[in-house]
């Protein structure tokens, strides 16, 4: 994905670069790739080469930024097909905490995000606070969303998004799979405004973070994609979770509580 992302940037800035008229480089360029594909990078005329600044040329050729989007509390009909539209025309990957009694009815979605390479992770059943839940009920409300994501997508390892991030020891010793919490959270359940959430999610990001957002408000959606776009441009590539681990050579351990690859939550 790196390299596409690479090659894509590569290829925007020779479009942009040799284009005559000025409002080409003011629209978003989605230039044809045929010719980038089958020699690796987007191979650079000397002659524009030579035009080129020190800092426009590292831009070129710098390593993506990975970043990974993870939504909670979907799947739901309109708002997580339209995020899937958007992250699809935009090659961008994502991972999906999904609540247990969101799926009935929204098996589409789940496959459609298998499909398109798409992480799906397990938020319990009924989105239960695990802190405060009796063994049993930890051990069901994980339960529960397993079987019927197996039902939907086949068999796998869905890592665990404790509802609220909570979580204490004891508890998170009955779960299986690694735990994720997260590293930038802009609040877009309360904002409920594409724009700051946006603006809050940009300052705060940096490589590596694991960014919360919510595939069940159409704000949050909007704010996705607007900050994917954003991000896109300064040197951003998404991936999923799972890949942000393998990225940075991290073999995640279960029942740990990661905020991102490189640094663990505390439990309680
Ligand atoms: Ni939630």
């Amino acid at each position: 994905m790196g390299t596409i992302v690479l090659k894509k940037r590569a290829a925007a800035w020779l479009a942009c670069l040799t284009a005559l008229t000025a409002s080409a480089c003011g629209e978003p360029v989605e230039p044809d790739l045929s010719a980038y594909n089958a020699a690796g990078p987007a191979e650079i005329p000397v002659e524009i080469l030579g035009e080129l600044d020190e800092q426009t040329l590292e831009k070129l050729v710098e390593e993506p930024k990975y970043v990974a989007l993870t939504f909670d509390d979907g799947p739901k009909a309109d708002t997580t097909g339209r995020l899937l539209d958007g992250l699809l025309e935009r090659g961008a990957a994502a991972t999906f905490f999904v609540v247990g009694q969101q799926i009935p009815g929204n098996e589409a979605l789940l496959r459609r995000m298998k499909a398109e390479g798409h992480q799906i992770g397990n938020h319990t059943y009924s989105h239960t606070r695990l802190s405060k839940a009796e063994r049993d009920t930890v051990v069901e409300e994980i339960h529960k969303t397993e079987v019927l994501l197996q039902s939907v997508v086949g068999a796998g390892s869905f890592w665990l998004r404790p509802p609220y991030g909570a979580i204490d020891t004891q508890r998170a010793a009955l779960v299986k799979t690694p735990m994720i919490y997260w590293s930038v959270d802009p609040q877009d359940w309360k904002l409920l405004d594409a724009e700051k959430v946006v603006q809050a999610a940009a300052e705060a990001v940096k490589p590596g973070d694991i960014i919360l957002l919510h595939d069940f408000y159409p704000t949050s959606v909007d704010a996705a994609l607007a900050l994917i776009d954003r991000l896109q441009e300064e040197g951003y590539a998404f991936v999923t979770v799972e890949e942000l681990f393998r990225i940075q050579g991290v073999e995640p351990q279960n029942g740990v509580l990661y905020a991102s690859p490189v640094r663990t939550r505390g439990l309680n």
